[in-house]
């Protein structure tokens, strides 16, 4: 039985990933390149000195900066990043979200968060969510980027319950092989084309109507 449900933040409770893209984006026209939306699906739960490799990479330009020219860069799409995120509403968290995380809780789940982002705090601040989860596993804390186990490793561990019994919700491919790797099952959020999960739904919003259904337990519950 999953005593744990764990959620990734960026994609899963909310969508922040415009946020970065515009962030990235504002970068890139900066360097003198374009970076289309496209180009912003590669970043999707990848670290933010990742994130900043690739877009070099995208622009051609990657040996174009020192690393100390790099945390520069990092920074300044951070800056701009908080800027967006500073002005984000509870109105921002995705369909289901919330509800689901108190259906759980209600049934007597544990939960926890499982994300890369080191801006967590402030994001669930803004949408007033920070209470709904046991433990708070984020970008702060980790040390070793998904596709590794440890964030979720680290959750689990917070929680005092066993990969077993944790399922993990995750929008990025790089996160559904975290999950794995850390022996936890695993529902994708998004297209089934992309994500190699267990179960892949489109939003939280679905697990809502699937709950106490046959396909719930034997996700959740078996
Ligand atoms: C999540 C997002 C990524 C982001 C990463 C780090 O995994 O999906 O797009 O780069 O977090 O976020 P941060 O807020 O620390 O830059
Ligand atoms: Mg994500």
């Amino acid at each position: 039985t999953a005593r744990a449900a764990i959620f990734d933040l960026d994609g899963v409770i909310v969508d922040t990933a415009r946020y970065h893209y515009l962030a990235w984006k504002r970068l890139a026209a900066e360097l003198g390149f374009d970076f289309t939306e496209q180009d912003n699906e590669r970043l999707k739960g990848v670290s933010r000195m990742r994130s900043l490799e690739i877009l070099l990479e995208i622009g051609n330009c990657e040996r174009a900066f020192s690393s100390e020219q790099k945390e520069n860069l990092a920074r300044q799409k951070n800056e701009w990043y908080v800027e967006y995120i500073s002005r984000m509403t509870r109105s921002e968290i995705l369909p289901g979200a919330r509800e689901y995380l108190e259906l759980l809780r209600e049934c007597g789940k544990k939960t926890a968060l499982g994300s890369a982002s080191k801006n967590a705090p402030l994001i669930l601040e803004k949408l007033g969510i920070a209470s709904l989860f046991d433990a708070i596993i984020d970008g702060n804390k980790v040390r070793a980027a998904k596709p590794d186990p440890e964030v979720f490793l680290l959750g689990a561990r917070e929680l005092d319950i066993a990969p077993a019994e944790c399922v993990v919700f995750e929008d990025a491919e790089a996160g559904v092989e975290a999950a794995r790797r850390a022996g936890m099952r695993v529902v994708g959020i998004g297209s089934p084309q992309i994500l190699s999960a267990d179960l892949v739904v489109p939003g939280l919003h679905v697990m809502v109507a699937l709950f106490q259904t046959e396909l719930h337990s034997d996700m959740v519950d078996a």
